[in-house]
């Protein structure tokens, strides 16, 4: 019996299916139309108390300051690498004038053993519009950031620990804070340090904060290390995005010092390790500069010009420096294991006067 009921059902069920199709045609007509005149009024920006224009002017608000992190939100999207680094310099006029710094610093990029491809995540940070217009000529991924004065102070050389200067780092430090904040992590890297192998094979997995030194006291967790953040790598992630945050305001007591000084002044402070932010240091023998060179040619992946004061000074040892691993790279394989023992670096030179 119930079978009979269940079978009766179906053709009831069926049926009213059918009278229902015949009024849903005319309803979905009205939802087309009522669709189509709002998008009319949208367009129009037609005020209404269904709260329409308020849609619109969200519309176009988010538009716009979309424009502004798109521009850098794009840069950052194609340059990244798979795991969402990057790799960032920044630049004003002087550093980028053709035979400067910034060429030397690409050459490194073309003679250092397989470090060619880096180029390619490579974003270069403008401080003025002739570093920038230099910058697109010969490199894909530049990025102009909005600075206080167009008035080239930036532009010329003899700008160190000036006003503008100070601006400059502290900006770096908050842009840098925006690239973590936009999910990348990066390794920042001076124009004037010179990449001879990949630099992150050696990274420390376990850092949220990792920094070249001037000098390495030999323990890569010891906070009495020399930082130099001329060469820093950063994951993103909500410590560093703290740190940098803490770092960045620590310009209210430490603003008249260059954002490395004042770095050195916070890196033991109790809420950096109350946030359990990891903070490692690299050694020079990898990591070298001309305050505490790398002395093993086999081992080296990155040379700095610190301890130089003077663009000229530091073009010219950079030169040098690239000699020195030209005639290294073209000393015969089985040869290249004895080389440090026989050589060393030519440089610094006109940075040691
Ligand atoms: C977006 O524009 C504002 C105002 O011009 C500026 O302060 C901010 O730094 C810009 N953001 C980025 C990521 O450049
Ligand atoms: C260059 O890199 C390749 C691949 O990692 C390696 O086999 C070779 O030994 C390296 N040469 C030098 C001089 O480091
Ligand atoms: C640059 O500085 C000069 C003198 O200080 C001033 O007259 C000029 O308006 C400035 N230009 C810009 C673009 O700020
Ligand atoms: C760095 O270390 C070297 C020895 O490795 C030492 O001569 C020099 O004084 C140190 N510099 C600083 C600033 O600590
Ligand atoms: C390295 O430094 C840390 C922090 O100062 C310390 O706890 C650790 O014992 C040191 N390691 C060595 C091997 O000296
Ligand atoms: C930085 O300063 C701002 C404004 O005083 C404050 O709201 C914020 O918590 C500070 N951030 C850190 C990480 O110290």
């Amino acid at each position: 019996m119930k079978a009979g009921v269940e079978s009766n059902n179906n053709p009831l069920v069926a049926r009213s299916g059918h009278s229902n199709l015949s009024v849903r045609w005319p309803m979905q007509i009205l939802i087309i139309f009522v669709g189509f005149v709002l998008v009319l009024m949208l367009l129009c920006n037609y005020t209404s108390p269904l709260g329409i224009p308020v849609l619109s002017q969200y519309l176009i608000t988010a538009t716009t300051t979309e424009k502004n992190e798109t521009t850098l939100e794009a840069i950052l999207r194609k340059a990244s690498m798979k795991d969402k680094t990057v790799i960032i310099t920044n630049l004003n006029d002087a550093w980028a004038e053709p035979g400067s710094i910034f060429d030397v610093f690409l050459e490194s990029f073309r003679i250092g053993n397989q470090t060619q491809h880096f180029s390619n995540h490579l974003v270069v940070i403008n401080w003025d519009q002739k570093a920038h217009a230099r910058c697109q000529a010969i490199h894909p991924h530049c990025y102009q950031i909005e600075s206080k004065s167009e008035n080239a102070t930036f532009s010329k050389e003899a700008f160190f620990m000036t006003q503008d200067y100070l601006h400059i780092v502290w900006k770096k430090i908050d842009f840098l804070s925006t690239v973590l904040e936009l999910g990348y992590s990066f390794l920042f890297t001076d124009t004037d340090i010179m990449w001879l192998r990949n630099p992150f094979e050696l990274f420390y997995k376990d850092a949220d904060f990792q920094t070249s030194c001037d000098n390495f006291s030999g323990n890569s967790t010891d906070l009495n290390n020399a930082p130099n953040t001329g060469f820093s790598y950063v994951r993103s992630n909500e410590r560093s995005i703290w740190l940098y945050k803490f770092w960045f305001n620590s310009s209210r007591i430490y603003g008249r010092m260059h954002d490395q000084n004042a770095f050195n002044k916070i890196k033991m402070h109790p809420h950096i390790s109350a946030m359990n932010v990891k903070i490692r240091f690299l050694d020079t023998k990898y990591f070298g500069g001309f305050c505490q060179p790398s002395k093993d040619f086999n081992q080296v992946r990155t040379m700095h010009a610190n301890c130089c004061t003077g663009l000229q000074k530091k073009v010219n040892d950079l030169k040098i420096l690239l000699d020195d691993w030209r005639n290294y790279m073209a000393f015969p394989e089985d040869k290249k294991q004895e080389y440090s023992r026989y050589h060393s670096w030519s440089v610094p030179k006109y940075c040691r006067f």
